[in-house]
């Protein structure tokens, strides 16, 4: 994949975009230093402060449409764990559908957007954001617990060393989500999962779904126990009750 690094953007996902409509042909990376409007999902911003962190977005085009993509975002949630663990982050788990957390605090969002047409040929674009030196007093915007490498760690990670991980796991991690769709992840993703047994409200829309969580199934769906009943959710937020 071609790799671009940007001082400054408003977001890495919405410049992508504007890079498709120019012309920009899939696939490709975009790396910033910092993002003056970063995007988290239902709307929130992504704390991205200069140097600090990582803010990539990666662009792939999908041929097979919405189907190919549902399971997508659990399979780029094990492959950023997967690139902390490499890095020395051990304790990295995962909060269905798509967030890294360690000790509960999150460590790595991610934000999939789609571009062209979803029964059809379309693209694509993965955002990643990973706090990895962020200092622990900066941003008021954030609005849960959180954490980073530095913090783990207890030292300055090279932002270039993690991202050249988290691209060659992505790249591996995609490779057998395109051949055997999250089928082929699902084991690895369960055993990082944060919240198996744990009691959860499942909030979409105006929604709330209590229960009990017992897995992922092979779509990607989370798997709930509600009122003694095992239900399938493929939406939603969880949040710990
Ligand atoms: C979340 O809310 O958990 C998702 C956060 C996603 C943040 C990343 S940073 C790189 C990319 N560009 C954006 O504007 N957002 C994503």
């Amino acid at each position: 994949w071609p790799v671009s690094v940007e001082s400054s953007v408003d977001s890495t996902n919405a410049e992508i975009f504007r890079r498709l409509d120019a012309g920009g042909r899939a696939p490709f990376v975009l790396l910033a230093e910092r993002q003056t409007a970063g995007r988290g999902r239902r709307g929130r911003v992504w704390a991205s402060p200069f140097a600090e962190n990582l803010y990539c977005s990666v662009v792939l085009r999908v041929d097979g449409g919405m189907s190919q993509v549902e399971a997508l975002s659990l399979t780029v949630g094990l492959a950023v764990a997967k690139a902390l663990h490499a890095c020395g982050v051990k304790g990295a788990q995962l909060k269905w559908p798509n967030d890294v957390l360690v000790d509960g605090r999150k460590i790595s969002g991610i934000l999939l957007e789609l571009a062209g047409d979803p029964a059809d040929v379309c693209h694509v674009v993965i955002g990643i954001g990973i706090n990895v030196n962020m200092a622990v007093d900066a941003p008021a915007v954030i609005d849960q617990p959180w954490t980073s490498v530095r913090q783990c760690l207890g030292l300055v990670l090279d932002r270039n060393v993690l991202a050249a991980e988290l691209l060659q796991q992505l790249q591996s991690c995609l490779s057998i989500h395109w051949q055997r769709g999250f089928a082929g992840m699902r084991e690895e993703w369960e055993a990082l999962h944060a919240w198996r047994g744990r009691s959860v409200a499942l909030t979409a829309g105006n929604n709330a779904t209590l229960g009990v969580v017992l897995g992922v199934d092979e779509r990607g769906a989370i798997r709930l126990s509600v009122d003694g009943v095992e239900r399938s959710f493929s939406g939603g937020e969880l949040s710990l009750r």
